[in-house]
This record gives structure tokens, sequence and C-alpha cells, in this order.
């Protein structure tokens, strides 16, 4: 079968890109990240717009290059610093991958973020998107930056029926984008796919009305968009099923437990968790109803106290506060919430806290989501 882009004459790809350039001039986003050329500003932005919308990641943007203006000072920032002004993104690997790039770049390249593709391939935490991005829009360089808002544009331009979830796909679109990226504005040839795909040629009901490439779009004129990108299903992200307990001491400071240095959510500060199956989760969604008053009526605490953490000198409240969920890229959490007071040292490793102290901990989103439980119940109580 013939590759559509084959078929293209050098004045066709032409004509495309001086057409899709001008719309990307008169229509281009002001975002903050395109005021200059600063390879630095352009480094830290693609890799926070991996995995996070544009509008969120505005005022991260701003805050990280408030607290670390240079490359100089992301290398010798401490962890938890970093953590702090990455709370919330999620993929915290992230902020880490950034400063562990910027550390190479003092050692390797003298401070000054590298030229050429592959020495930006050789840094932490970038892989081709990210190299083609960087190298495009900071130094002009004419590499391909493709990322599935790339790929679904491409796939309708010419009909590519590749997998897009497959990773052998991407030398198809990597082809495909070489013969029509422009040789002279390529950073804002990338752009403006990126620019494109995120408010035309969307997933469902793509504008072709209003497309500024629809004269060249081999979907539209077959009126096949809708079965493009080809995407095989991925796996759903497996279950994992929690309690967590808020646990007060006499002192009204709370339990708060660090993760290990390694894997999920690295470093990062939560309430004590602990890891139940299905079934019990249910049990305990209907053995302890989140609307029960009857709290610590002590009689009774043997009988039908929860009996989760149980080497811990906990009384529960016999009630859930609530349930969280979150969603990472391969989990599931189901967290039900618990809240109990002990009088006595816990054998878990962590640190009780005063509440008005939590803002210097870093607290990735289901935890933030579990002190959110915690304070609308404290909120009800005051009622
Ligand atoms: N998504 C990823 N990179 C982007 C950029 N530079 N501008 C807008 N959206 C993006």
């Amino acid at each position: 079968m013939s590759k559509g882009w084959e078929n293209w004459t050098a004045s066709e790809v032409e004509d495309f890109q001086a057409d899709f350039l001008m719309w990307y001039q008169q229509e281009k986003r002001n975002l903050p990240w395109r005021y200059n050329q600063d390879p630095y500003r352009i480094w830290i932005s693609e890799i926070m717009l991996q995995q996070t919308r544009v509008d969120t990641v505005i005022d991260y943007f701003y805050r990280f290059m408030e607290e670390f203006p240079t490359i100089q000072d992301l290398a010798k920032a401490p962890e938890d610093k970093l953590l702090k002004v990455w709370e919330g993104l999620g993929y915290y690997s992230r902020a880490r991958n950034l400063q562990a790039a910027a550390k190479q770049i003092m050692e390797d390249f003298e401070g000054e973020f590298p030229t050429t593709v592959e020495d930006i391939r050789s840094l932490k935490g970038i892989g081709p998107y990210t190299a083609g991005a960087i190298s495009s829009i900071a130094f002009e360089i004419t590499e391909p930056a493709i990322d599935g808002n790339v790929m679904r544009v491409v796939s309708r331009l010419f009909c590519i029926e590749a997998d897009i979830a497959k990773a052998s796909s991407r030398t198809i679109f990597d082809e495909a984008m070489r013969k029509i990226i422009s040789q002279t504005q390529p950073g804002d040839f990338n752009q403006a796919m990126m620019d494109l795909g995120s408010s035309i040629c969307t997933p469902t009901n793509p504008q072709c009305e209003v497309c500024p490439i629809q004269q060249y779009c081999q979907a539209y004129q077959e009126n096949r968009q809708a079965e493009f990108p080809v995407k095989s299903k991925k796996q759903k992200p497996k279950d994992v099923y929690y309690v967590a307990g808020i646990i007060e001491n006499q002192q009204q400071e709370i339990f708060l437990k660090k993760r290990s240095e390694t894997g999920l959510l690295a470093n990062m500060w939560l309430f004590p968790l602990e890891e139940i199956n299905a079934a019990r989760y249910t049990e305990l969604q209907e053995q302890y109803d989140p609307a029960a008053w009857d709290l610590f009526s002590s009689s009774n605490v043997a009988e039908d106290s929860p009996d989760f953490f149980s080497d811990q000198e906990v009384i529960w409240q016999k009630k859930i506060l609530g349930e969280v969920k979150h969603v990472f890229s391969h989990l599931r959490w189901h967290i039900l919430v618990f809240y109990g007071r002990s009088a006595a040292p816990l054998t878990i490793d962590g640190r009780w806290v005063k509440p008005d102290d939590f803002p210097g901990y870093v607290f990735p989103k289901p935890q933030q989501k579990m002190l959110e439980v915690f304070e609308n119940n404290l909120a009800d109580d005051k009622d």
C-alpha cells in the first residue's frame, strides 16, 4: 500500500506548511513558555505538559520559575522543596528526573543547556518526544515532536492505520512528520501540531469545518475522521484496596507516615495505609456506615471495633469518615478513611504532626483528598 505522504509533491508540502504556519501565527495560544526561546523554560514546560493539561500547568510553571529561575538553582534545590513546588501535579518522578538532569547539565555541559538532539536525549527523563520539542522550539532544529496528539492529527491527515498504542508505530509517524515538517520554522510547526490537536483535531467530534488544513486531510476527504487514530485498548488499571487511619494523639497531633525512598509516591507523606482485599473492603463499607454517629462508646469497643492496624493501640471511631479514590496510570486506589485516637506510641515508622504544620509536608493527591474528607468531618462536627 502506498503511503499517503509519499504522493505529496514538493509544492504541495510548501503550500501545506505555509497555510498551517499562517494559522498558527494568527491563532497560537499565549502561553508563558512561548515568550522566548530559553531552553530551560521550554524544557520545564514540556515535562510538566507530558501528563498534565495546559490550564493546570500555567500556575505551576510560574511558581517553578520563581523558585528555581536557573538550571543551577534546580540542581541544588533540596528534594523536599522541589516536591513541594510539584505537589498536586502528579507523576513525581518527573520532578526527580528534572533535578537529576539539571545536575547532569552542571557536570557534563558546564551548566549550559545542551544544543544537539543527541545531547538533549542523554538527559534523564527526556525521550524522543521531549527532545524533539526542545530542540525544535529552542534551537530551530528540524526534529519532529511526536506525542499522542500529533499522532492523531497525522493519522487523520494521511489515513494511517498503524496502532498508535504500539511503540513500533512510531517510526511510521516519524517518517510522515519528517516529510511535512517546516525546515525553517520547525518549532512553530511542532507547536502548531500541538495546538491543532488540542483545539480542533480533538479525539471526538473534531471541528473539521474550521480546520486550517482541511483541504489536505485525507480522512476529511473520505469522511473517515472517526476511524482515526487506530488505538488498541490499554490494560485497565489494577484495583487496590486500603483502609487509611487518621490517628490523633492526646496532643492533637496526627500521625503521618513517609513512603519508602523508591517506588510510587516515593518519600511523600500520607496517613498510614493498610492494604485489604476487595471482599473485606465491601464488608467494611457495609459494617461502618458513614452516617453513624455513635462513635466511641467504649463499652463495646472490643466487640465491634475495626480490626485493622491490629498491632497498634488505637481506638477507632466506628464509622467511615469517607471514601477516597485515586487513579494512577496503572493502579486505582480505593481507600476507606477511618479516624482513631491513641494514647500510646505507635510502632509504625512515622511522625506525629500538628495539622497547622501540614503545609510543610509534601502531600500527594490521594493524601490531599483524605485530608479533605477529614476536614469536612470536622466542619460537620461543628454544626
Ligand atoms: N503540549 C505539549 N507541549 C506543548 C506546548 N509547547 N504548547 C502547548 N501544548 C503543549
